[in-house]
C-alpha cells in the first residue's frame, strides 16, 4: 500500500480483516519495499490513493518490482469523494504486466488530502459505514476464492463511476482550464508557521519523499513534494498549512456523499 494521509490504509485493513487474511504489511509510503514476489499461493491486496484521476504516481515507481506468477490480487483505489477517472483500470493494467490477477476490484472515498475545516471535503472517511462496507466486501472476496477452482482475472471496466451533478463536473473542469491558463509556474507548496512550529520533528518523519529538510523544517523541497498532505494532516499543533486554490471548489462541488463501489 501507499498512503500518505492513512486512508488507503485503512479501507485496506478493513478488507483484509473482512477477508479473514493472516496480513503481511507491505508500505510503499515511505520508501520503496523488498518482498514484493508472490507466488500462486498468495492473496495480495493492494490500495493506493488516486492524484488526479490516476494512480498515485509515487506508489506505481515504488512498486515497479513487484512480480507475481498468477498471483490473485485485490485492487483498491481510495479517491477524495470527487472522482477516480481511470485510475482503477491503471492499476489493473500495472498489475497483469507483473503476472498477477486482479480477481476483485473497489473503488473507496477517503478524506480528500486538500480538506480543512474552512473547506470540508469527504471529512472523516472513510467513516464507520465504509469501513463496514470494505468488511462485508473483504467476507464476499473471502468466499469467492475459496470457491474458485480458476483464478479468473475481473473487467475493472465494469466498475461503476461516481455520479457527478454534470453542473459541478462542469464549474470544477472550467475552474482547472483556468488555472493553467493561468499558471504562473510557482506551484503552491505547504509552509510551516514558525511561531506555532515546536520543531518536534513529526512532519520530517511523516513525508514520504523526504522533502521537508530535517535541519530548517521551515523549507519544503518543491521537487520532492508530491502535496499528499501528510505534513499537514499530522502536525500535532497545526503549523504547517497547505493553501490550494483547488480546496474551495472541491469543497463546494462534491460534497454529497458518494459510497463505495466494488467488483467481485
Ligand atoms: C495531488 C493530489 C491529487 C488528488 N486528486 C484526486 C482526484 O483526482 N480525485 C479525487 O477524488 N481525489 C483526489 N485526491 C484526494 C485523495 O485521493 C484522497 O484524499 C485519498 O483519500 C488520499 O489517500 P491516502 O490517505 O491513502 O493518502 C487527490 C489528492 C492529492 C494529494
Amino acid at each position: 500500500m501507499f498512503s500518505p494521509t492513512g486512508t488507503s490504509r485503512k479501507v485496506a485493513t478493513a478488507v483484509a480483516e473482512g477477508c479473514r487474511c493472516a496480513s503481511h504489511v507491505v508500505d510503499a509510503t515511505y520508501g520503496t519495499p523488498t518482498g514484493l514476489t508472490f507466488g500462486r499461493e498468495s492473496l495480495v491486496f493492494m490500495a493506493v490513493p488516486v492524484y488526479g484521476g490516476k494512480v498515485a504516481p509515487t506508489a506505481l515507481q515504488r512498486c515497479e518490482q513487484m512480480t507475481g506468477d498468477g498471483t490473485p490480487i485485490v485492487l483498491m483505489v481510495v479517491y477524495g469523494n470527487r472522482a477516480y477517472e481511470g485510475a482503477l483500470e491503471q492499476l489493473a493494467q500495472f498489475v497483469s504486466e507483473r503476472g498477477f490477477v486482479p480477481v476483485a476490484a473497489g473503488a473507496f472515498v477517503g478524506e480528500h488530502s486538500y480538506s480543512t475545516s474552512a473547506t470540508p471535503i469527504a471529512v472523516g472517511r472513510p467513516d464507520a459505514q465504509d469501513l463496514t462496507d470494505a468488511r462485508t466486501w473483504g467476507k464476499a472476496i473471502r468466499e469467492k476464492i475459496d470457491g474458485l477452482s480458476k483464478v479468473e482475472a475481473v473487467d475493472v471496466s465494469h466498475l461503476k463511476h461516481p455520479d457527478n451533478s454534470p453542473i459541478s463536473m462542469l464549474r470544477f473542469m472550467q475552474f482547472v482550464m483556468q488555472q493553467r491558463v493561468a499558471k504562473d509556474g510557482v506551484k503552491p507548496l505547504p509552509v510551516t508557521d514558525a511561531e506555532l512550529c515546536r520543531r518536534c520533528g513529526k512532519c520530517v518523519r511523516l513525508c514520504p519523499t523526504g522533502a521537508i529538510d530535517v535541519h530548517d523544517y521551515l523549507h519544503t523541497d518543491a521537487e520532492r513534494c508530491i502535496k499528499c498532505c501528510a505534513c499537514v494532516k499530522g502536525c500535532p499543533v497545526k503549523a504547517r498549512t497547505f493553501t490550494t486554490p483547488y480546496a474551495p471548489i472541491l469543497s463546494e462541488c462534491f460534497d454529497k456523499r458518494k459510497s463505495p463501489v466494488t467488483l467481485l
